[in-house]
């Protein structure tokens, strides 16, 4: 580390990595030295933006050429793996962009390196540092909205098209991360269903199902063909139930005070009827700053302290393996997939990464 605090190379500078680069260039306390891009055109964007900044195409030149405390991987998932390995070996502190490697086991390799070097190794679920998501975990916390029943998710809007990967591996671990934290569980068995309709073998469309202890369960709905864009999570309690939509700009929550209760007994028909409450809802206030910049800053606290991350190679490992089982669901026609290997049987120790919100050590 110089003077100018944590020294930095973002490889990767498409779609997402200039974002990346935006937001270190703005942090105090750390300083992108280069980035790194095969393709030259994206390279020349992201260095007329930035002239301080040094560029490269071989990623091997970006490790061994400047002298990086850090490394931000944002390429297509089938490089994470590789790209993350060589910065782990190099002695490199290490983001991934989502989803953290294209299998589980490369994930668990990662994480054995990084634990070995006592690294720092984060994945980029970003919307578990955004205000709105936060708010929600406080609210369940605080038992406002009584036992979760459900989750239903919504992702969906036109294209992007990804050719490596289907619509479930680029936009269900926006959807997993946040349920997986907001019940502060993993699942037992996943089931997921989907269709390839415009390249082959790669699916556009598909319903995924989480299934959890005591019969909780989530849907997660995710397509590339869509009219319309849409962003919507609900979640259904015994005693409230929230709206989460991320395209509104100032009310993004709305808790509704509604619930239906069976009589817990009654002799005849007659006397059976449902209790249907219906109460004020009302929009938390929430204080807004951009995700992206709070996990920047996460992570170069997470290096400068030698915190585990909130979400580490562990939460990484866990959405992966969740992936892995719809694609195995998938290709079985929807087949339920259990998962039959305890998370406590793995080979590698993350004590970070705590999926249950309020003992991370994120702050926010
Ligand atoms: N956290 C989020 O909300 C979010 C949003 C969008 C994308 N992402 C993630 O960011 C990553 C990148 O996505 P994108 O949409 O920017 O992709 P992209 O295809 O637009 O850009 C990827 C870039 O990486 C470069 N590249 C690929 N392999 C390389 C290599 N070996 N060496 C150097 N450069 C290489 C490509 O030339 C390209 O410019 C993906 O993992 C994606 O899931 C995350």
């Amino acid at each position: 580390m110089t003077e100018k605090g944590i020294s930095i190379g973002v490889v990767g500078c498409g779609y997402w990595g200039p974002l990346l680069v935006r937001n270190f260039v703005n942090l105090p306390n750390c300083t992108v030295a280069a980035v790194c891009d095969a393709n030259e055109a994206r390279l020349k964007h992201v260095g007329g933006l930035y002239p301080s900044i040094q560029c490269v195409t071989d990623y091997n030149k970006l490790f061994a050429d400047f002298d990086l405390d850090a490394i931000v991987i944002a390429t297509p998932v089938k490089s994470h793996y590789p790209l993350a390995k060589a910065s782990l070996l190099a002695g490199k502190h290490t983001f991934i962009e989502k989803p953290m490697a294209a299998s589980s086991a490369e994930c668990e390799e990662l994480i054995s390196l990084a634990e070995s070097r006592g690294l720092t190794l984060l994945v980029d679920h970003t919307f578990l540092y955004s205000a709105a998501v936060r708010k929600i975990v406080e609210i369940v916390e605080a038992g406002d909205i009584g036992d979760i029943r459900y989750i239903n998710s919504r992702r969906l809007n036109l294209g992007l098209f990804q050719k490596d990967i289907n619509v479930a591996w680029d936009l269900a671990p926006h959807d997993i991360s946040i349920i997986l934290h907001v019940l502060g569980e993993l699942p037992i068995s996943v089931n997921c269903q989907g269709n390839a309709h415009v390249t082959p073998q790669v699916e556009d469309v598909t319903n995924m199902s989480l299934m959890f202890r005591h019969k909780r369960f989530a849907t997660i709905q995710s397509s590339w063909l869509e009219p319309r864009k849409i962003r919507e999570m609900t979640i259904v309690g015994s005693r409230r139930m929230i709206v989460y939509d991320d395209l509104q700009t100032h009310e993004k929550i709305r808790v509704y005070d509604v619930r239906v209760e069976r009589p817990p007994h009654y002799d005849t028909f007659a006397e059976f009827q449902y209790s249907y409450h219906y109460g004020d809802s009302y929009i938390p206030h929430l204080h807004q700053e951009e995700p992206l910049k709070a996990v920047c800053q996460h992570f170069l606290e997470c290096i400068e302290t030698g915190v585990a991350p909130m979400t580490g190679g562990r939460a990484g490992f866990e959405l992966v393996r969740i992936l892995e089982a719809a694609s195995a669901s998938l290709k079985a026609n929807g087949a339920p997939i259990s998962f039959l290997r305890p998370l406590d049987q793995l080979a590698f120790h993350d004590t970070g990464a705590p999926i249950k919100a309020g003992t991370a050590s994120f702050a926010g």
